[in-house]
């Protein structure tokens, strides 16, 4: 597999997922763009969608530079259930067929429990537990059609041990649930499911990027949740997701599998 720990993927090498045909949710930021990267630079098919179009032309025009592509896109909001839908279905008709999807986008919305008002649970049930369930239902026809499939649900460290916000840690356990539920329920399909749980990724401009630039004693108090004083970078996650992607990872299913360089407290709060 190509790409080293922080830098841009390269390509190189036999693949495991060249050819495969991948839907991933939210591919346009963070995670989901490494995901999306790294699969691109292996030979995959790839289709994503997130809900600001500038940024899909953008990433489709960068992929192009790089030679890779062509990518299928969408501007949608994947808490609309019939757009999220009607976009893997386009994505079966146009690359006749589904191996593979990852639900990658997701997110929280309020804070405490006292401040989360009722909208903020069930948004943030939404954009992570709704919005896998209902992609890998419209997916499924799909995958059995191919004679199997595997689904990759990205959860977080926050969804198994305590952090504030519960309703994100709440949403997050659900999902690593719903993927060992479904890996039962669609493993006569040949379809695998399992659960990657990223630990606190530093993405250039987000939350602990930002704060390792603006609060450096607070960051360095995080650091020590990392055994080994290192956060975990994106590109180490999406490496997982390709080998659960890839045939190599034929016999895993129904796994939850933490990458988070042994974090102990998903947030610098504790707990
Ligand atoms: N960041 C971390 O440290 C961390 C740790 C553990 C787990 N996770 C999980 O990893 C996943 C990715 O996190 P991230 O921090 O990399 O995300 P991010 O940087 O916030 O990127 C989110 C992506 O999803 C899209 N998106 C967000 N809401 C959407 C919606 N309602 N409809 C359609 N697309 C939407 C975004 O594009 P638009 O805004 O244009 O829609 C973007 O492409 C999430 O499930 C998150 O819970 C993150």
């Amino acid at each position: 597999m190509s790409g080293s720990r922080s830098g841009q993927f390269r390509p190189g090498g036999r693949s495991d997922v060249e050819g495969k045909r991948v839907l991933v949710t939210g591919g346009t930021r963070g995670l989901g763009e490494q995901i999306v990267r790294l699969l691109a630079a292996e030979g995959a098919r790839l289709a994503t969608c997130a809900r600001t179009a500038d940024d899909l032309r953008e990433l489709t025009a960068s992929l192009a530079t790089e030679g890779y592509g062509p990518l299928f896109t969408r501007a949608l909001d994947i808490t609309e259930p019939d757009r999220l839908e009607e976009f893997v279905l386009a994505t079966a008709e146009r690359f006749s067929g589904l191996d593979g999807v990852v639900a990658c986008a997701g997110g929280a919305r309020g804070r405490g429990l006292e401040e989360a008002d009722a909208r903020d649970w069930s948004l943030t049930w939404e954009m992570n537990v709704g919005h896998t369930a209902r992609l890998v239902k419209a997916a499924v026809p799909h995958l059995r059609r191919a004679g199997g499939g595997s689904v990759v649900v990205i959860a977080s460290i926050s969804g198994w041990k305590p952090g504030p916000q519960a309703q994100y840690g709440a949403a997050k356990a659900a999902q690593i649930h719903l993927a060992g539920s479904l890996a039962r329920e669609l493993g006569p399909d040949g379809i695998r499911v399992n659960a990657v749980s990223p630990g606190s990724m530093l993405i250039p401009g987000k939350r602990w990027d930002r704060m390792r630039t603006e609060e450096p004693e607070a960051f360095a108090r995080f650091a020590a949740e990392f055994p080994h004083g290192e956060l975990v970078a994106p590109q180490e996650v999406a490496r997982v997701v390709a080998f659960l992607l890839s045939d190599a990872s034929s016999g895993v299913s129904g796994a939850h599998l933490p990458v988070d360089r042994a974090q102990n407290a998903p947030t610098p709060g504790g707990y």
